[in-house]
């Protein structure tokens, strides 16, 4: 599991450098105009969102030494102009005193996470929504198409039990959090940009205020339910033969073949493994933005994947294994959420064919009893097994006690 969550992560960080690399900087402009200050060529490129290399005004913080006492004519109040200091603070070469002991609460202004909040802002927030949109309209189309799958020759009325009450606690623990954490981070993602504007930045707030406690609480009945799940499902999750005859008949998605399935079909099983592996790593970096500084995935996994020759094989720079703790927290903030979109969009799909999508599908989660129809057209091995063990029990139950 740990290497598929690396390799989930290996994804990612591939992805991440090629928006970096749009950030490669422009050539270096001739700044002698300006005596070595900025041009207006820099503050064009600036507002133009191209990266502008900073080397250039990274030192130039002021000299108190060489400022004119503050008793004498013309004195200064300290030799550093409010431009110098801010770009003191944001270089981070300013002597900042904090309350905090820890040395981490003295940057002030991180200059290295610039790339991070722009991708926050734009990409990910726009490419998450759409991704979203459109696994809602494919669906949609594949309702349309396919319309709902129906039970051939009808429900039979004799129902047979399908999920005992604690996996259907367990299951609907996990879908009820995970819909809250779904919609709160989320609010917590757009609200800034889509919400403030319209409803005010102090409606804002407070709908973050309590969105982040749900958010952050809920998140602990997620985690409980999906190990709940993993530990009743897994051995009905594990791959076998009838999956291969499931997927040389797809499913029987198109055209009216229904092939046979044990308890969970291969189809099920995919989103098995995807709630599971996906559900672990949107955890586990959550935990890390959850208690901050204390849980550092990045760098280490980086190292790994420099190490083992991945990041060479597909001709990339190795992968950076320094990182400050804040960049540590934002490379967590990323995946986090593209984890957390990529999960909801096969949970839309997971729902529609719990739903809509499929007759008599609900009825597995809702009451725990299937129709023997339905379970015979889709489930049919798991149905032959239920029904030898209820034979099986009646038998016993009727042999007269010697
Ligand atoms: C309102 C939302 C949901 C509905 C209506 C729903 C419905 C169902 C149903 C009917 C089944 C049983 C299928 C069968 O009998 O074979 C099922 C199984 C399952 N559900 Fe959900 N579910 C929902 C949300 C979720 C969420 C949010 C998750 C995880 C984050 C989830 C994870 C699972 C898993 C892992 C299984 C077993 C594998 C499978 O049948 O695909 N469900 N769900």
């Amino acid at each position: 599991m740990l290497r598929l969550i690396s390799t989930l992560a290996l994804l990612f960080a591939l992805a991440l450098p090629s928006v970096a690399q749009q950030a490669e900087l422009a050539t270096t402009p001739d700044r002698s105009a300006t005596g070595g200050a900025q041009t207006l060529d820099d503050v064009m490129a600036r507002q133009r969102g191209e990266a502008v290399d900073d080397e250039f005004r990274r030192e130039a913080t002021g000299d108190p030494d060489s400022a004119a006492g503050t008793m004498d004519q013309l004195g200064t109040l300290g030799g550093a102009s409010d431009p110098e200091l801010w770009r003191a603070l944001r270089f981070g070469t300013a002597d900042v005193t904090v309350s905090t002991a820890d040395k981490r609460g003295r940057v002030l202004v991180q200059d290295g996470g610039m790339w991070w909040l722009k991708i926050r802002q734009g990409p990910l927030i726009k490419y998450g929504l759409w991704l979203l949109a459109g696994t809602f309209i494919a669906l949609a189309l594949f309702y349309l198409l396919r319309g709902k799958i129906r039970v051939e020759g009808g429900l039979s009325g004799r129902t047979v039990e399908r999920f005992k009450f604690m996996e259907r606690m367990a299951h609907w623990t996990l879908a009820g959090s995970f819909i809250l954490l779904s919609i709160t981070g989320i609010l917590g993602l757009i609200g800034r940009k889509f919400l403030a504007p319209t409803f005010g930045l102090e409606a804002n707030a407070t709908l973050l205020m309590v969105s982040k406690f749900i958010h952050n609480n809920v998140s602990w009945a997620f985690m409980v339910a999906l190990i709940a799940v993993f530990v009743m499902w897994v051995l009905h999750n594990l791959p076998s033969r009838t999956d291969l005859v499931w997927i040389a008949q797809a499913g029987g998605i198109v055209g009216s073949k229904h092939p046979p399935a044990k308890k969970f079909n291969f189809g099920q099983k995919i989103i098995f493994w995807s709630v599971i592996i996906l559900g672990a790593s949107v955890s586990l970096s959550g935990l890390s933005l959850l208690f901050p500084y204390e849980i550092t995935l990045f760098a280490k996994t980086f190292g790994l994947f420099n190490d083992w020759g991945v990041t060479a094989l597909v001709g990339l720079e190795p992968l950076p294994t320094q990182m400050s703790p804040q960049e540590e927290m934002q490379y967590s903030q990323l995946w986090h959420a593209i984890v957390g979109f990529v999960m909801m969009a096969i949970i839309f799909g997971h729902i529609y064919i719990g739903t809509v999508g499929m007759e008599g599908a609900y009825d597995a989660m809702g009451t725990g009893e299937v129709d023997e129809a339905w379970a015979e057209q889709h489930h049919s091995i798991w149905l032959e097994e239920v029904q030898a063990k209820q034979v099986l029990s009646k038998s016993r139950a009727s042999t007269p006690a010697e």
